[in-house]
């Protein structure tokens, strides 16, 4: 099949969060399968790529409903893929993705409306018809309703698309000019359509248009159905129920693989993890934290955002290092709130915690690798990669039970030994804390569980293979 991702993030190009990974890992694994996979993105003012871009013909037309605008479209390879770049300086010639200083761009729903028409325009323009557009988290949102219009490229007409919710928070609201400006009709102004609370809704659009909806974890597929996960649009996705599936992301195992991970000092397998060591080592010298491999360090990395429900760690990280001897490793950024406050926690517990605000691919790695717990107590996750990094770099995750963190980690058992990680469920001061506490006791007090728990974490497959073949049966549903 000939498929199109269209995205806001691909890794190595553009990342914000997890959507950066799943689009060029999911799309490599498809690609193996034998499908003609291409992907089209923003070309950022942070690509430096264009050197090894090359310019695909003249300038592109965007046939905008205001009138009509030239992008450059270039293209470049990436692991056998065809990757594609809208060149538009007024709207993308912009350090950041999606915004500077913890808020959004005010124009990102004319910025993202733009893109979505350029990938439409793209297609004539190429003079190829993908049999699906896969279209992914409402800045990609108003291409089902393109393909749903009965005037669009003829190229198109065969065109199906398929819709993947990362993040059910974010909708994309717009004023109700985005419809004349991105050429769409005003019938598309109603509330079976676009229309939300007086605002056009993109995300509700993508939902009610295309032809299948995914979602990436089948627990948080029945949570969005929910009015608590749905953020008031679960009477949609109850209606379109036939047509959403949840169909967990998988690892890229090229990428976040501890036997040949490029960011770390030393390998490891399951064979043996002196590796491992010497990543705790390391990230210990690095962070500032007491050097010492019989502590157990506790890892985070993440967007600082309410989602992440880091403000409960916060909560209690002063008594969790006072009663624990126990280290911390935090990597991230966004709520400045949340920053000072891990600021002024590791300023009291110098040499126990770490806190590295800021964007570190590498660092990150090391996290993963070098710690031996990893904490996600997050209000709600769609799927959640770290977690599964965690648990092949026999990190042991300890996760709230919401979304993908349900259907990844396995709860350990005290009585058989078994599992994976620490699983929760009260998002509460006292179930975080007391949470750490029972890692904290297995790893001095039950060592053989530990260890053991760690072999099974670190076996558990979460390649993209079998995944891969439920997008690839999604698409031929679609076409079929
Ligand atoms: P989300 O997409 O909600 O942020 P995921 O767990 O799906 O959560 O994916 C997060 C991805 O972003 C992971 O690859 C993680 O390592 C990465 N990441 C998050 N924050 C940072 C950071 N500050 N530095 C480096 N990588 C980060
Ligand atoms: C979103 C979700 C995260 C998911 C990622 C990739 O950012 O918050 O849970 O893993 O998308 O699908």
């Amino acid at each position: 099949m000939k498929i199109l991702f269209a995205t806001s993030e691909c890794d190595p190009y553009a990342k914000v969060g997890g959507l950066g990974d799943v689009i060029p890992s999911l799309a490599a694994a498809l690609e193996k399968m034998g499908h003609d996979v291409r992907i089209v993105l923003p070309k950022y003012g942070s690509i430096n790529y264009v050197s090894q871009c090359e310019t695909v013909g003249g300038p592109m037309i965007v046939n905008m409903g205001y009138g009509t605008e030239f992008v450059q479209l270039l293209q470049t390879k990436y692991r056998g893929l065809t990757i594609y770049f809208i060149e538009f300086n007024r709207y993308f010639a912009r350090h950041r993705v999606y915004g500077e200083f913890g808020h959004g761009y005010h124009d990102n729903w004319e910025r993202f409306a733009f893109f979505c028409r350029a990938v439409i325009d793209m297609c004539p323009f190429l003079n190829w018809a993908p049999d699906v557009i896969h279209a992914n988290d409402w800045p990609t949102g108003i291409i089902p309703a393109f393909l749903n219009l009965h005037i669009k490229p003829s190229i198109l007409n065969n065109t199906k698309s398929v819709f993947t919710i990362h993040n059910m928070a974010h909708h994309g609201y717009a004023p109700k000019e985005l419809l004349q400006f991105a050429g769409l009709y005003s019938h598309y102004w109603h509330p079976f359509a676009m229309e939300a609370c007086g605002s056009v809704n993109v995300m509700k659009g993508a939902l009610q248009f295309a032809n299948k909806i995914t979602t990436v974890s089948k627990t948080y597929a029945e949570e969005i159905k929910t009015a608590e996960h749905g953020y008031g649009l679960d009477d949609v996705l109850r209606y379109r129920a036939k047509d959403l599936i949840g169909i967990c992301n998988g690892v890229d195992g090229d990428v976040w693989n501890p036997k040949i991970d490029k960011f770390l000092p030393e390998n490891f397998s399951t064979k043996s993890l002196k590796g491992k060591n010497t990543c705790k080592q390391k990230l210990q010298q690095e962070l500032g934290l007491s050097n010492n491999l019989n502590i157990p360090i506790f890892g985070v990395v993440s967007r600082f955002f309410h989602q992440k429900g880091l403000d409960i760690l916060c909560n209690i990280l002063p008594n969790v290092l006072k009663n624990m001897n126990v280290q911390c490793a935090i990597l991230g950024s966004g709520d400045q709130h949340l920053e000072w406050r891990l600021k002024e926690i590791m300023s009291s517990f110098s040499g126990q915690i770490a806190v590295w605000i800021g964007f570190n691919e590498r660092l990150a790695h090391l996290i993963e690798a070098g710690s031996d717990f990893f904490i996600m107590p997050s209000r709600y996750e769609p799927c959640g990669l770290n977690q599964m990094y965690s648990m092949i770099y026999g990190t042991l995750p300890i996760v709230r039970a919401t979304g993908g963190l349900t259907d990844t980690v396995d709860n350990y058992n005290e009585s058989t030994g078994t599992g994976t990680g620490f699983v929760f469920n009260d998002l509460t001061d006292l179930a975080l804390y007391n949470v750490i506490g029972w890692a904290c006791a297995t790893y001095y007090d039950r060592r053989k569980d530990f260890e053991k728990l760690r072999q099974s974490a670190m076996k558990k497959d979460f390649s993209w293979s079998k995944s891969a073949r439920e997008y690839e049966r999604i698409y031929f549903a679609t076409v079929n």
